[in-house]
């Protein structure tokens, strides 16, 4: 089945995380705590196909106010594929780039309400966090990992350029002028 994220089209199977199905394609998305539902920067609003998803669970219905549910926000780390079809979803990370591209003025505004939302759920997040029982060591390589993971993407995108000065050159990249 199909799946876009960002604007952009992958293949993804029913069972699949979306969280997962973004960092396999190298799509813009936060996962710094590495899927665990802590770090709170994974959130993407599904503009098509959220009845394919898993229902919320309670991460999701902790750490996200009633706004954001209404506005079709999830948590990629805890929301997977159930059926196929078609979905198509924006991360945050990428509405957050798209406004700083186009209109930057946006951003005071979305910051604002994104902390208001947060702070309307802060009581439950508190006490739901606090109730987890978490492998410490468990978390700490998946930050790990999700760091390692941001590095090489930044490699990456400095790969895409090049400096040669020659007029051909062997490292198959795009050429700075
Ligand atoms: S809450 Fe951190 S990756 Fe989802």
């Amino acid at each position: 089945m199909q799946i876009t994220i960002n604007n952009h089209q992958y293949e993804a199977n029913v069972g699949d995380r979306l969280l997962d199905i973004a960092r396999t394609n190298h799509e813009h998305i936060g996962y710094f705590c590495g899927g665990n539902a802590l770090c709170q920067t994974c959130y993407v609003k599904i503009l098509e196909g959220a009845e394919l998803l898993s229902p919320l669970n309670d991460d999701e219905k902790a750490l996200l106010s009633e706004n954001l549910i209404r506005e079709g926000t999830r948590m990629a780390c805890q929301t997977t594929v159930e059926k196929p079809g078609t979905i198509r979803f924006i991360s945050a990370v990428e509405e957050v780039k798209q406004m700083f591209d186009t209109n930057p003025l946006q951003l005071a505004g979305y910051a604002g309400k994104m902390g208001w939302e947060a702070m309307v759920k802060f009581p439950d997040t508190l006490q739901y966090q606090s109730k987890r029982e978490l492998n410490l060591m468990d978390v700490i390589a998946d930050v790990l990992s999700g760091i390692a993971d941001a590095f090489k993407l930044i490699g990456k995108a400095f790969e895409s350029t090049c400096s040669c000065t020659t007029e051909r050159c062997d490292c198959n990249t795009a050429k700075v002028n």
